[in-house]
Order: structure tokens, then C-alpha cells, then sequence
């Protein structure tokens, strides 16, 4: 049998809040295939956010376990799980984050030049991926100087800069109309398709996330195949 590329093992989380007890995640299981591009539905609440930084390793989970690649993230050290972040995975965000003083391209650079990485070729890239999410032309612009729908095409060029495995988007485009939010969908899943870069994409919308080839929903603590 093939090691799955993503394996997420009974985890579960609570929240305790005054005294109160919220189990967001019940022993949540699942699998995903390398290359696959996946939408997480679920109710306001029900643990989608939770769920996918837990994954992305930002949150901690009570228990369980995670292999990406037959690894187990869970027993890392500090420093694995960073170098696991940085390499492997890219985030998307309902808010872009996108740091205001700097332009476009440097946005889009920010993970490499973070790490130290050459500035020139880091420049380089940026503005290929600016060029791949449509966006040669607004390379030199600030993000109070982007709409909403080209901030978010440029948090998705950052979140590709370091070539990551795995895209964790959570409401990519929630705070944007519908058809700049399909816009960005089509876009996820030409980055899917063309880098093969694996995807998990969190959405409120039906439609959208009946575009994508499987969906999984989050119920009652546990994630399931939609049908
Ligand atoms: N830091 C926290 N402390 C206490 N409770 C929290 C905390 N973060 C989240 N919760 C609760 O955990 C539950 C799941 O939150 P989560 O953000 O994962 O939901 P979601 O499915 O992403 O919702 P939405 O669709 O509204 O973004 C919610 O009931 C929320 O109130
Ligand atoms: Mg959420």
C-alpha cells in the first residue's frame, strides 16, 4: 500500500471558555491523496477554521495523530514543525494580511525574503506568480491600492511562493461578490491542476464547492464525504 500524502488520525480540540466546554473536533479522520483539490462546508462554528489550522500546524490539537507523507507532524520538534510550515504548506485567508507598506510584488516575495532567501530571484518569482493569478499590471501596487479580489489573487501568489505541498484556504472569498469570488475558485483550481499543488478549501459557497472534484463536510465534530 502507497504512504497516504495527508492522514489526520481521531484528532479532537476543545475550547474552554468560562468554565464552559466547547468539543469542536471529535476524533476527526480522513485522508487526502497528493494532488487532490478538496472543499471543506460545514455550519458557521462547526470547527472549519479550527480544523484547518490544526492541519496547518498554527493550533495544537487534545489528541490524535497526522502523518503528511508517512511523517508524523504531532511528534516534531519546534524546529521540524517550522521548517514543516515553510515548506510544505501556504495559507489563504478570508483577510488577505497583506503588508501595507510594501508593494505587490514584495508581498507576494515576503516568505522567501523572511527567509533570507536572494532578493533578486525572489522578485523574479513573485512576479511570475503575479503573472500566473493575472496580476503582471498591478506589480508595483500597494494593497490599499488593490480591489478586494486582486488583494486575495495576491495572498494566493504568497501563499505559492515557497512552493508548498499543501494550500489551506479558508473562505478565500468570503468577503468578496460572487463572481470575483468564482474568479478566485477557477484560479485554485488552475494552481491545483498546473503545479499540483494538493488543496483544501474552505467555503460557504454551494456552488463553488460543488466545483471542486470532492467535498467534505464538518458535522458534529467529525469531517465526512459530502455526497
Ligand atoms: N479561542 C477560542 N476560544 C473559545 N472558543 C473558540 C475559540 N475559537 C473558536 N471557538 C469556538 O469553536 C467553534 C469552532 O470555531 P471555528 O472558527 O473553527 O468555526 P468555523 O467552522 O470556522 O466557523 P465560520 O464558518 O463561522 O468561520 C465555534 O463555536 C467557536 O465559537
Ligand atoms: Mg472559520
Amino acid at each position: 500500500m502507497t504512504t497516504p500524502f495527508l492522514e489526520v488520525l481521531d484528532v479532537s480540540k476543545s475550547y474552554f471558555l468560562n468554565g464552559k466546554r466547547i468539543d469542536v473536533l471529535r476524533g476527526v479522520s480522513i485522508q487526502i491523496q497528493q494532488g487532490e483539490m478538496v472543499s471543506l462546508i460545514g455550519a458557521s462554528g462547526s470547527g472549519k477554521s479550527t480544523f484547518l489550522h490544526v492541519v496547518g500546524t498554527l493550533d495544537i490539537p487534545a489528541a490524535g495523530r497526522m502523518f503528511f507523507r508517512g511523517q508524523s507532524v504531532f511528534d516534531m520538534n519546534d524546529a521540524e514543525v517550522a521548517e514543516f510550515r515553510n515548506k510544505s504548506i501556504g495559507f489563504v485567508f478570508q483577510s488577505h494580511y497583506l503588508l501595507p507598506e510594501f508593494t505587490a510584488e514584495e508581498n507576494v516575495a515576503m516568505p522567501a525574503l523572511i527567509l533570507r532567501q536572494d532578493r533578486k530571484p525572489s522578485l523574479k518569482r513573485a512576479r511570475e506568480l503575479l503573472e500566473r493569478v493575472g496580476l503582471s499590471a498591478r506589480a508595483e501596487h500597494r494593497p490599499g491600492e488593490l480591489s478586494g479580489g486582486e488583494s486575495q489573487r495576491v495572498a494566493l501568489a504568497r501563499a505559492l511562493m515557497l512552493k508548498p505541498d499543501l494550500l489551506l484556504a479558508d473562505e478565500p472569498t468570503g468577503n468578496l461578490d460572487p463572481s470575483t469570488g468564482e474568479g478566485i475558485h477557477a484560479l485554485l483550481r488552475e494552481v491545483n491542476r498546473d503545479l499540483g499543488v494538493t488543496a483544501v478549501v474552505v467555503t460557504h459557497n454551494e456552488t463553488l464547492a460543488r466545483s471542486m472534484p470532492r467535498r467534505l463536510r464538518l458535522k458534529d465534530g467529525l469531517v465526512v464525504d459530502a455526497d
